[in-house]
């Protein structure tokens, strides 16, 4: 059971564990909802417990429990219909349809990686990065915090540049490289461990003309200095992951870089900046 107050925060942190979140809404107003989280394996209490505390929540009741036999990654999975982010087209491998003419199909199944595209950070991003692709050029982009990879593999199909996907997971970098290979984009993208912009191939491909980071917003605030120096002269920073009211002090941590363009979905907010 969540607080109805830190639903976004605590829905957040369990797309971490992957597999399908399910949130059921009362028909009333309720103090507490609660959301249940679908795993092929059983995950382990302390990995939830920190995933929630680190999304700066009061930890909520946690219950893990088996469900019957049966393959509930696939099940969860079907309940997952394809989504339209912009142009983009995210489904995936159960389904069977083709994607739409003239969309950008971006397959990428519900995983051990943060990324299935329905979060509203990941749709902020989505969109931002389409409508840059109509005046942009990109060449040399950062994926900071790549979860599945869907942001590096939506630049590679916008641009065809180069992109660097960075997660401090390693499961996550297991999971980008090979959605990279799925969609057909793997010579553009590098998928590397490390820890923010300490990951030794970060100042290696410095400076970039697009960094993305959808992570959070303490995280976000504190790699300011590091997307700073690592930003060509005019180059641009999407930032995601933040709730509506924590976008001034975010800006704030950026600046003198200017707010180009803000996109709101919910309670969620991402920020386009121009250095
Ligand atoms: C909210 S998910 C975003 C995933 C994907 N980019 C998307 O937009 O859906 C944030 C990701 O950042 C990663 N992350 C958090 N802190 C990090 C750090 N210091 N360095 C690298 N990655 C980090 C997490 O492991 C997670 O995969």
């Amino acid at each position: 059971m969540a607080p109805a107050g830190a639903l976004p925060l605590v829905e957040l942190a369990l797309e971490h564990l992957g597999g399908a979140v399910v949130t059921e809404h009362p028909p009333a107003v309720a103090e507490a909802i609660p959301v249940a989280v679908f795993l092929a394996d059983k995950p382990d209490r302390a990995r939830v417990v920190a995933l929630l505390a680190d999304a700066g929540v009061a930890v909520p009741e946690v219950t893990i429990e088996a469900l019957p036999d049966m393959d509930w990654v696939a099940e969860s999975q079907k309940a997952l219909p394809p989504i339209q982010a912009g142009p983009f087209y995210v489904y995936g491998a159960h389904v069977t349809a083709p994607p739409p003419v003239a969309s950008i199909p971006l397959l990428i199944d519900a995983n051990a990686a943060f990324g299935t595209g329905r979060h509203e950070s990941t749709r902020g991003c989505l969109v931002s990065l389409a409508a840059l692709a109509e005046k942009r050029r990109v060449r040399r982009a950062l994926d900071m915090g790549c979860g599945s990879g869907i942001l590096a593999i939506a630049i590679a199909k916008l641009w065809g540049g180069s992109v660097l996907a960075v997660d401090n997971d390693e499961r996550a970098v297991r999971v980008a490289a090979e959605n990279a290979r799925v969609n057909g984009v793997s010579s553009a993208i590098d998928a590397r461990h490390g820890d923010g912009y300490r990951c030794p191939a970060v100042g290696a491909d410095a400076p970039y003309d697009l960094i993305v980071e959808n992570i959070l917003a303490d995280a976000i605030c504190a790699m300011a200095p590091d997307l700073m120096r690592h930003l060509a002269p005019g180059g641009i920073a999407v930032l995601s992951g933040l709730l509506t009211e924590q976008a001034d002090e975010v800006l704030a941590a950026h600046a003198p870089i200017r707010l180009k363009r803000q996109w709101r979905l919910d309670d969620w907010v991402t920020l386009v900046l121009e250095k």
